[in-house]
């Protein structure tokens, strides 16, 4: 190694070191050789630079010659002006090169996997595979320091406001937050297993019952659960808690820090108070929890319209109170074609719907001459002429139509809501964040209730009127551009209404007990009332980044299958350590399970 230390990123050498001695470092991220003289674009993690080599310096420019991508080398030499015409404007160090004057090759590297310009060309397996390489990309490297300065920020934040930074462990029993556990199984208590924690939910309602009051902790979750764009079996949450206070001040703070995010990383001045809707409303007007307020398309009810028609497809769900039969109206999409809307079906049908009708408005003041629709054939001019009217159809607009159990209007319509809205720029450029609030404290499926956010939320009831079929939670999600970014809730804070969900949950007291008994005997220690929210920092990163996937944001992340290219993990283990395990496996290594 060079005993001259680095005095430069090569990214920040600019004309201002004009004349000056540099001493840069980095890897060689393209040669070439021009007529006698040859340029190295010198790259580190804040840019690149160009170093010219004059053939006057042998032996150092018989050195540039062997050099080869991705060597590492340590440069020094002096900062010259550009000649009029060799300026690159879309880089610092664009209007200046470095004349070298000495090389110190401080490492070779074999051919790289694929060029770094060129990685859209490679499978993000290969990406995966080789992620220490798609990592020194310099549109890799400027996520990773936009997700660096977010938990900058949340972490100023939540000190500035009196939080403390509370480590709970990994290593722990598995609390219910839906999703399935990862298990370790414990070698000094054969056939007993830990589970990594999905979230620190209970430890930090237990800290509010040790009365530290404010907490929060940037924090590793583990869910094993169907993978998708937004999702990762190991995930960050920022994770907060705080006595004492209601859902106004968990909004009021979570309002603050974004407020503080967009200012600092994004240079964007946000306005608030977000807006806030019902978990009802939302369902109602965009089929989704969710819903991405870019998108101005909502859903319009005529299951009304419906109910006496001779067409089954829309009668029978018009007539049955657990399905839906919903218009939307697209603008000016009556040039959308046959083609398309075959595509759309299509898509439509990934979510269970077995169609998807619609109406053309060709020309409005041609009464039904002017409509043209598979369907119209089926219902009688009145009702097609109180859909035009409820939803305001213009000429040039389409109507499409779901129906069906609500669950599959809502996801089909709801997603080809967000789609089509996308697709025809009918969307705004913004950043539109929602508290939606209100959901119901339970959902019912599989014949029982399960806790729509977890047991461990307040039902909006007093213990006695709960009723699992209506009573909301006081809960609520943050919401951003049709992304869940965050939740929380008011937490139960009395033992016997704790009691009281877990019944409701179908939990018997046994059962309870050895599940969630060292946190039942909690409650009774003199329990603060508590309300906390938890955010997925990769999501947030995702978005504030553009990228599209939440693998972008995360350095080494996990496939759609849950396991690592890179490391190979997960594995087959010795027979030895499952031995000391007291662990016999039934399946072959590499069997795949799904679902
Ligand atoms: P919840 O389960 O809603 O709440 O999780 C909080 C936030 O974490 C993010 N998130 C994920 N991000 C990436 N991959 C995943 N698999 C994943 N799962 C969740 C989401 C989500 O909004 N203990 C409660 C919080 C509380 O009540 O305080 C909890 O974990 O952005
Ligand atoms: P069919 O009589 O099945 O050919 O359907 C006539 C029209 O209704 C077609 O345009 C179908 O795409 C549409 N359709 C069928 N089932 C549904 C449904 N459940 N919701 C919305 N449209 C449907």
């Amino acid at each position: 190694m060079a005993n001259t230390a680095r005095t430069q990123y090569c990214g920040e050498v600019d004309e201002t070191l004009s004349t000056q001695q540099v001493t840069l470092c980095g890897w060689v991220h393209r040669r070439r050789d021009h007529g006698g003289v040859i340029f190295i674009d010198l790259r580190d993690r804040e840019g690149v630079v160009q170093v010219v080599f004059n053939p006057e310096q042998a032996e150092m420019f018989a050195m540039a010659e062997g050099l080869r991508n991705e060597f590492v080398i340590q440069v020094t030499g002096s900062v010259k002006l550009r000649p009029d015409g060799m300026i690159n404007d879309k880089i610092r160090s664009g209007k200046i090169e470095v004349v070298a004057d000495a090389i110190t090759i401080l490492n070779t590297a074999v051919p790289p996997p694929f060029m770094l310009d060129e990685h859209q060309q490679v499978s993000e397996e290969v990406r995966l595979k080789y992620r220490y390489m798609d990592l020194r990309r310099p549109d890799m490297m400027a996520k990773f320091k936009l997700r660096a300065a977010v938990c900058r920020v949340m972490r100023d934040y939540f000190n500035a406001e009196g939080f403390l930074d509370v480590e709970t462990p990994v290593l722990t029993k598995a609390t219910p937050e839906g999703a399935r556990d990862y298990l370790v199984p414990s070698r000094t208590h054969p056939g007993e297993f830990f589970a990594l924690p999905q979230s620190p939910q209970l430890f930090k309602q237990l800290l509010m019952v040790s009365g530290f009051d404010r907490y929060y902790q940037i924090v590793k979750c583990f869910r094993d659960e169907d993978l998708r764009l937004d999702r990762q079996p190991e995930f960050t949450q920022l994770d907060v808690e705080a006595s004492f206070v209601d859902e106004a001040q968990i909004q009021a703070w979570t309002e603050g820090l974004m407020v503080k995010i967009f200012k600092e990383v994004m240079q964007l001045e946000l306005s608030g108070p977000f807006e806030r809707m019902t978990y009802a409303e939302a369902m109602q007007r965009y089929g989704s929890d969710k819903p991405d307020l870019r998108v101005p398309l909502e859903f319009v009810d005529i299951a009304d319209l419906m109910q006496s028609v001779e067409f089954k497809v829309f009668s029978q769900p018009a007539n049955d109170a657990g399905s839906r039969v919903v218009a939307l109206k697209v603008p000016g999409g009556a040039d959308i074609s046959r083609k398309e809307i075959d595509g759309y079906t299509k898509f439509a049908g990934i979510y269970g719907a077995k169609g998807l009708a619609y109406i053309k408005v060709n020309d409005l003041s041609a009464g039904q001459d002017g409509l043209q629709s598979p369907i119209i054939k089926f219902l009688t001019p009145d009702v097609v002429d109180g859909i035009v009217k409820r939803v305001d159809a213009k000429t040039g607009d389409i109507i499409f139509f779901g129906a069906d159990k609500a669950k599959v209007v809502n996801e089909a319509l709801g997603a080809l809501r967000v789609k089509i809205g996308h697709e025809r720029g009918l969307a705004e450029k913004a950043w539109r964040f929602l508290w939606v609030t209100n959901f119901p404290m339970f959902e019912y499926s599989d014949g029982r209730y399960y806790a729509m956010h977890h047991p461990f939320t307040q039902p909006d009831a007093k213990t006695e009127d709960i009723d699992p079929a209506t009573t909301t939670a006081r809960a609520y999600d943050l919401v951003l551009n049709g992304f869940e970014l965050g939740g929380g809730s008011v937490r139960i804070h009395d033992q016997t209404m704790q009691d009281a969900v877990f019944k409701l949950l179908g939990l018997s007291e046994e059962e309870a007990k050895d599940k969630f008994g060292f946190f039942l005997d909690a409650l009774k220690h003199g329990c603060p009332p508590h309300a906390g929210i938890a955010f997925g920092i990769d999501r947030i990163a995702m978005l504030l980044t553009e990228s599209d996937s939440i693998r972008d944001v995360i350095a080494f992340p996990k496939t759609q299958t849950a396991s690592c290219p890179l490391t190979n993990a997960p594995q087959a283990v010795d027979s030895k350590q499952l031995l000391e395990l007291g662990i016999k496996v039934n399946k072959p290594a590499g069997e795949k399970v799904h679902g």
